[in-house]
């Protein structure tokens, strides 16, 4: 059974299908928008070794031609090097302006890929088939595209929507559980932001998420995808709402910094932990009940995702860092604007909010509380 999402923008709407075993159905799901029978594949090795030849077969089921390429695993892969070389690829293969790319992969081939699509030849189709939960509730969707520099991750990069989105739950089976519990961080998050009945069902049903029933899976990814589809419809380009997706990032992406982009720290973890703060923030500044922010720590706890810098034998725990490091870190967010960081804090779960008026100090007082927790 498969079920669709629109999302519905201005000038280009696309649907999302969720579903078990969509992988197999790709070539007949896909070929109605291509403009000729062929296209590429771009994938990364992980993925070409457990999944690729179940794309490979579906595509050539349903007579379309193609050439498979494989990048390189981990987010050194989002960087101006591996994105020459696959626009290289791409005019060797002589794609034309009318030609949709797919990309097969996590956040990184879909952030890549749909950069490249968005600048090759000034912007072609492409297809997001995306196989961790992480892309598959957020970044797979929204066309937020982009290549890391040197000097931070995703500061380079384009607005560029999908021309369709196959989501199916069979792929997760071979993604490893550190990585499974890293996107369901961004489940809770549609959860915390807007949503506290989807908080209490995922209180309930998180667990059957990670060990593997598809049904919670497709009704997790489902709920999210509704609420992604809904928020940047309303704003695409992310001079509002939008902004709200960002609950514990800006945390979450010092720690990220700190620790280097290194596999010590994922970024739904980072996430985790950001929500966590972004919470107690939001109860030191009165917004919010203390018992609210208790709820998100110990769900995240149950289902064993870190709550904290100093949490159990997380690697990071291990990781010298200080507030005033970490606090540094978030003034290059890119939610800057006139030397203010905007912040997503809120009045309860369910009940996310966008403020600039946080006081530093109780930035640097958060960071040190989090802090506090590392074993001695
Ligand atoms: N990942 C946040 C967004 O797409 O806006």
């Amino acid at each position: 059974m498969r079920q669709k999402i629109t999302v519905r923008l201005k000038d280009n709407s696309y649907d999302i299908h969720v579903g078990e075993g969509l992988l197999d159905q790709a070539g007949e799901l896909v070929a109605p928008i291509l403009a000729r029978p062929k296209t590429v594949i771009i994938t990364d090795e992980n993925v070409a070794r457990h999944q690729l030849p179940r794309l490979e077969r579906a595509l050539t089921n349903a007579d379309i031609s193609f050439d498979s390429l494989i990048l390189p695993a981990g987010e050194a892969t989002k960087s101006f090097e591996q994105l020459e070389k696959l626009l290289d690829r791409l005019l060797e293969l002589r794609l034309e302006r009318s030609d949709k790319i797919i990309a097969f992969g996590g956040g990184v081939i879909g952030d890549l890929v749909g950069f490249a699509a968005s600048i090759y030849q000034r912007g072609i189709g492409f297809i997001q088939i995306p196989t961790t939960l992480l892309s598959q509730v957020d970044s797979a969707v929204g066309g937020k595209t982009g290549i890391n520099s040197p000097r931070g991750k995703n500061l380079i990069g384009s607005f560029h929507q999908p021309d369709l989105v196959l989501t199916d739950v069979t792929v997760l089976d071979s993604l490893p559980e550190r990585q499974l519990l890293a996107g369901y961080a961004e489940v809770v998050k549609y959860g915390l932001i807007g949503d506290k009945d989807f908080f209490h069902w995922l209180e309930n049903n998180g667990r059957k998420i990670i060990s593997g029933d598809p049904a919670a899976r497709i009704e997790a990814i489902l709920t999210s995808c509704r609420a992604k589809a809904r928020i940047v419809a309303e704003d695409e380009k992310e001079q509002g709402v939008r902004a709200l997706l960002n609950l514990g990032h800006t945390f979450g992406h010092a720690l990220e910094a700190e620790v280097g982009y290194s596999g010590d720290l994922l970024h739904g973890e980072a996430v985790a932990i950001g929500m966590v703060m972004a919470f107690d923030l939001s109860v030191k500044m009165g917004l919010c009940p203390a018992s609210d922010a208790e709820n998100v720590r110990r769900h995240l706890e149950d289902i064993s995702l870190p709550t904290t810098i100093g949490h159990g034998n997380h690697p990071i725990s291990k990781i010298h860092m200080t507030a005033t490091d970490l606090y540094d870190h978030t003034l290059h967010d890119k939610k800057t604007s006139a030397g203010k960081v905007t912040y997503v804090l809120a009045s309860a779960i369910g009940g996310a909010m966008l403020r600039r008026d946080v006081a530093p100090e109780d930035i640097r007082e958060i960071f040190q509380q989090a802090l506090k927790t590392r074993p001695l």
